[in-house]
């Protein structure tokens, strides 16, 4: 078979989804044949065989994040994006949303409670002393404090005082963490987002045992349920149009009617059936399908098949030279070629792993 002609999809421990979404490929069309990544001698810039690859798992395996960015410089449409994914982390998504109008939890970066490795004090010479009062009378309690860039709810504590933050700090390690406002809801959701278009909205209540998070309905009924519905839409929309993944989850929780984006750096989030549910299941298939299906058959050969979130692409395009009025000289090639007190709360981990146009002011 000829480059860049399959779908492919590149995975761990899951089981359920991968099967069912290479199935749902190959029912809908047989242009492209849809099968797991298999993947032998890895070279450099020698292409694969696949137009489209679902990445579901690189964020565990270097190796793999590597063979994707080869793959993604020789033409295949990596999803999501490995050089982005690499770039990205919550912080990070917290500073992009409040650019892009979309309400986060009030949020601080902390250094890491121990030194990375083979460095010394000197390498903090930077760092003035944290303003710890500062910090809480800003932050209030509760607040959470988690990792900057993590996933499946480790190292996540939610702290009611002083003590507990420290006592918690003191277990972070080299974690770089956030320390946030805990928003205290009465609606949550967790939204898959796929294709930068289809979006689905999981009324999710995380203070359930796992099997039990998305038996959930939404509180708000009526026009103020579609009214917050259309806007959740339109925030998921935003954040991941900024960020550019094409595969995605969103949650919300929501405060006084509004939607308070917590946590949307999931490029390979939760589609398990025995988690998600079947009828969310089966639309995640659909739509993951429908986006692979579309990207294999827009995909430039040998090209960038990536998407880029409105950050990089807007960062990129105000760095571009005008255009010249007349091209005389010969065109540049444009192809990129304790004391007692109760402990913080550590949150149960999950079971699964898991610029934008300069906003209002
Ligand atoms: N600021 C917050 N306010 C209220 N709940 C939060 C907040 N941050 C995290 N949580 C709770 O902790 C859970 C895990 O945090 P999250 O940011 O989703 O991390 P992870 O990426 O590990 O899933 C969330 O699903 C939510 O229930
Ligand atoms: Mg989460």
């Amino acid at each position: 078979m000829s480059s860049n002609s399959k779908i492919g999809i590149l995975f761990g421990q899951e089981n359920t989804f991968p099967q069912a979404f290479v199935d749902r490929v190959n029912e809908k069309q047989s242009q492209f044949l849809a099968e797991f990544v298999s993947i032998d001698q890895v070279e450099q810039s020698v292409p694969t065989d696949y137009a489209v690859i679902i990445d579901r798992i690189s964020q565990d395996v270097p190796f793999y994040k590597a063979f994707l960015k080869n793959a993604a410089l020789t033409g295949t449409a990596v999803v999501n994006n490995p050089f982005w994914w690499s770039a990205d982390e919550k912080f990070f998504n917290n500073a992009l949303a409040v650019q892009l109008g979309v309400p986060v939890p009030k949020t601080i970066l902390l250094p890491s409670k121990d030194q990375p490795d083979d460095t010394s004090h000197n390498s903090f010479r930077n760092l003035k002393h944290m303003n710890w009062d500062g910090i809480f009378n800003h932050i209030g309690f509760p607040a959470f404090m988690k990792p900057h860039s993590g996933g499946g709810w480790k190292s996540v504590y939610k702290v009611d005082n002083p003590d507990q933050m420290f006592r918690a700090y003191d277990e972070t390690g080299q974690l770089v963490m956030l320390y946030q406002e805990a928003i205290d809801f009465t609606d949550y959701v967790r939204c898959y987002c796929i294709g930068g278009k289809d979006v689905l909205i999981m009324p999710y209540e995380p203070r359930n045992p796992h099997h039990l998070r998305y038996a959930s309905e939404l509180k708000v009924t009526g026009d103020a349920g579609k009214k917050l519905l259309a806007t959740i839409k339109d925030y998921v929309l935003k954040l991941n149009h900024g960020l550019g993944y094409d595969f995605n989850t969103v949650e919300f929780a929501v405060r006084d009617g509004i939607p308070i984006a917590i946590d949307f750096c999931n490029p390979a989030p939760d589609a398990d059936v025995h988690s998600v549910g079947q009828a969310n299941f089966d639309w995640v298939v659909e739509a993951a399908a429908n986006m692979a299906i579309d990207r294999a058959k827009k995909a430039r050969k040998g090209q960038d098949n990536l998407t880029w979130g409105t950050f990089v692409r807007n960062s990129v395009a105000s760095q571009a030279p005008a255009p010249e009025k007349e091209a005389k000289a010969p065109k540049a090639e444009k192809e990129l070629t304790s004391e007692k007190a109760p402990k913080a709360e550590k949150v149960k981990e999950d079971a699964k792993a898991e610029k934008p146009k300069k906003s209002k002011k």
